[in-house]
């Protein structure tokens, strides 16, 4: 009898409900909302399974291996530690972008940085267009693959960012369009005959104010690349790089299109009227109505 009630508690604690139940408890405690779900996730993408069969194997036991590979993963995610970094993956545009703690997880509201340049009209056949801070390469892939004709720049300040972002270039098959630069903004560029050539710069830049780092949700602040994130103190310096030395590398009428934080629209506008040799800009919001996507063209 006694070893019934053993072998019963010792079943409970090892099947996929009971390795469910204690992920949702322990991301819950962690303070993830979302907890059900993201163990759900975890454990799919851990187990190699779907959450059909996760349902219809509830009273399955899990092997002793398993539940150790999962419960340290549930403890990554407790510790606050992006979902996205844990399965390596992220959607963009449709594409899955292979993610680390290299580059920032690529956000929906960036997918309207490719709309607004793939609805451009642009004068030439093969469009050249530049990327700057490219990450994980989201930005200048989807635009690659918008745009079959076009021949894309991208660069980084980060090699590791770099690295990952030729292999998001390769997975969706775009390698060959896209060449990859490191160093500082528009720096590697130089030398390549570009200036006065290209149709569009696009960019994501770090803009967080330094003083807000602190107070951002902790799977950003402890997690994502600092250099992704900080633009010094009011998070608008790499802005005013960038308006600064776009039109040197514009083609007339050629256009640069800025993803900029909450509140920031106006301000990144009075930086380019500042500059001079931008016209109006035009802007677009996002899906919660913040003003998300600032466009200028060169006169
Ligand atoms: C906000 S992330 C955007 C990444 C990606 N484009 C996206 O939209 O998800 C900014 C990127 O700019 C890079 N970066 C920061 N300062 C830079 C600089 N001075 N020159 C080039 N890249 C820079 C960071 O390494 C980071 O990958």
């Amino acid at each position: 009898m006694a070893t019934d009630v053993q072998q019963t508690q010792s079943d409970r604690r090892t099947t996929v409900d009971a390795l469910l139940r204690a992920g949702e408890a322990r991301l819950s405690d962690a303070g993830i909302r979302n907890a059900r779900q993201e163990a759900v996730w975890i454990v799919e993408w851990a187990l190699g399974t779907t959450r059909l069969a996760l349902q219809l194997d509830g009273p399955r036991c899990v092997e002793p291996d398993d539940w150790n590979r999962v419960t340290a993963l549930f403890a990554r995610r407790a510790s606050r530690e992006p979902l996205q970094y844990i399965l390596g993956t992220q959607e963009f545009c449709g594409m899955e972008f292979t993610v680390g703690p290299e580059v920032l997880i690529p956000r929906p509201e960036t997918e309207q940085v490719v709309e607004a340049v793939v609805r451009q009209r642009f004068a030439g056949s093969a469009p050249g267009i530049v990327d700057i801070g490219t990450g994980s390469g989201c930005i200048a892939v989807a635009l690659a693959r918008a745009l079959p004709t076009a021949v894309v720049y991208a660069t980084d300040r980060s090699a590791g960012a770099l690295q990952m972002a030729r292999a998001n270039a390769a997975r969706q098959g775009v390698e060959d369009r896209i060449r990859f630069f490191a160093g500082d903004l528009f720096e590697p560029l130089r030398g390549l005959g570009l200036e006065g050539r290209l149709e569009a710069i696009v960019s994501n830049p770090p803009y967080i104010p330094e003083g807000d780092v602190a107070g951002l949700q902790p799977e950003v602040r402890s997690f994502e690349p600092r250099l992704a994130l900080a633009g010094g103190i009011d998070g608008l310096d790499v802005f005013r790089r960038l308006i600064a030395e776009a039109p040197e590398f514009l083609l007339p009428q050629g256009t640069l299109t800025l993803e900029v934080g909450q509140g920031q629209a106006d301000a990144v506008a009075q930086l380019a009227e500042a500059q001079g040799g931008y016209g109006r800009a035009g802007r677009l919001r996002d899906a919660a109505g913040i003003e998300r996507v600032v466009c200028f063209r060169r006169k």
